[in-house]
């Protein structure tokens, strides 16, 4: 076993043919696009290997505390990985718009808009088909060779991570346990802290009437928005609105896991959640960038592969989310002192307790 051989790096390192060289016309800077672009899709086999592994993990019936160790492990690799694939950008960079127009017209119709891993990630990770932006009046996969469309719509048809930490989430432990049931606790903490607020309004010595009214039409807004996750017809509304892609069951868990994290019970389920969050929001920034990176390369021009290029990628940093729902619990966060305690037996079954023997 030697260096060359164990990488294989004669064949590696021969796969860079520059187009622009075939034709007679050398373009300097095609090397490092398609070196770019091939690390690109390295990485990509690598966070797909990272997913074979947290989805084996979560697909089974038990996630066993164990296990879900080495799954955030994993979670938390993919986002350092996603950290390195923005920062490439910096390299990418460093061809000018008039480098790149040496040789763009040599890859039409080719474009990253192809790349079979990427759109593997997103669906895995669960983006689904029917909440893509529109792009072209076509589909995002017809412009795939016939067998990369085939492995997306088997990919498509398998349920995703965010399916499985959804089911994961809904058997969540001590949401309800005997007598305690979070829900209800949750709602007269929120019932109190609103009309704590609401009458330090009306008391309030330097508000006028008018303000006073718009402060507590906000809070009434802030009501109406915890029942749409506590309760389950206001739920079920949302939910079908698109609002909402979690099951309501898994969502209060998520809000039981972020409010209770301190204990024990609930590191590892809140290192996993705030992973996905960290997975999903570096992606975007991922989209963000190479919107940008895109806008000073094309300008207002088309892409290769025929979209209105900047304002379509820029859209998708938005849209294309498959985790809003656990960031979008920010929004029923309260103070840890106004935290309904949790009852005794509750307390205990959450904590890890060793007891020295005489
Ligand atoms: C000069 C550099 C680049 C330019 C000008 C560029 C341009 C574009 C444009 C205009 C699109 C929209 C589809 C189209 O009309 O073609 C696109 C999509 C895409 N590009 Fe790039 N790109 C560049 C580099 C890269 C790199 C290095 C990657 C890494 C793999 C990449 C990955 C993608 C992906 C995955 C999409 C699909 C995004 C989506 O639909 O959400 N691009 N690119």
């Amino acid at each position: 076993m030697d260096y060359a051989s164990y990488l294989r790096l004669p064949q590696l390192l021969s796969n860079q043919q520059m187009e622009s060289v075939k034709q007679g016309s050398p373009a300097h800077d095609e090397m490092l696009f398609i070196v770019i672009h091939q690390t690109y899709e390295l990485w990509f086999k690598q966070v797909l290997f990272e997913l074979d592994l947290i989805q084996s993990i979560f697909g089974g019936p038990v996630v066993d505390d164990a296990d879900l160790g080495r799954a955030v492990h994993a979670a938390e690799r993919i986002v350092k990985i996603e950290q390195l694939l923005v920062g490439q950008i910096d390299v990418l960079e460093t061809m000018t718009p008039m480098d790149f127009l040496e040789f763009r017209n040599l890859l039409i119709p080719g474009s990253g808009f192809q790349s079979e891993q990427f759109r593997l990630i997103e669906i895995r990770l669960g983006l689904k088909r029917e909440t893509r932006l529109a792009f072209n009046d076509t589909s995002f996969d017809a412009s795939l060779p016939e067998d990369a469309r085939r492995h997306l719509l088997a990919a498509e048809g398998r349920p995703s991570l965010r399916d499985q930490v959804d089911a994961w989430l809904s058997r969540t432990p001590f949401v309800e346990s005997g007598a305690f049931q979070f829900r209800d606790a949750y709602r007269s903490a929120l019932d109190k802290l609103l009309s704590h607020d609401m009458d330090l309004i009306r008391a309030h010595p330097h508000l006028s009437a008018a303000e006073k009214e718009v402060q507590l039409a906000s809070l009434q807004k802030s009501r109406a928005m915890f029942d749409g996750l506590l309760d389950d017809a206001r739920y079920a509304e949302l939910r079908a609105q698109g609002a909402w892609t979690f099951s309501r069951r898994a969502l209060q868990a998520a809000l039981f896991i972020f409010l209770y994290r301190d204990e024990p019970a609930a590191h590892a389920g809140f290192r996993m959640l705030k992973a996905l969050m960290d997975i999903d929001e570096t992606l975007a920034l991922w989209r963000m960038r190479h919107a940008l990176m895109v806008s000073r390369m094309l300008g207002r021009k088309v892409g290769t592969g025929g979209s209105s290029g900047y304002d379509y990628l820029r859209a998708t940093a938005d849209k294309h989310r498959a985790y809003n729902d656990l960031f979008a619990i920010a929004t029923f966060l309260i103070p840890r002192s106004a935290l309904p305690p949790l009852p005794e037996e509750v307390r205990q079954s959450m904590r890890y307790r060793y007891e020295q023997r005489p």
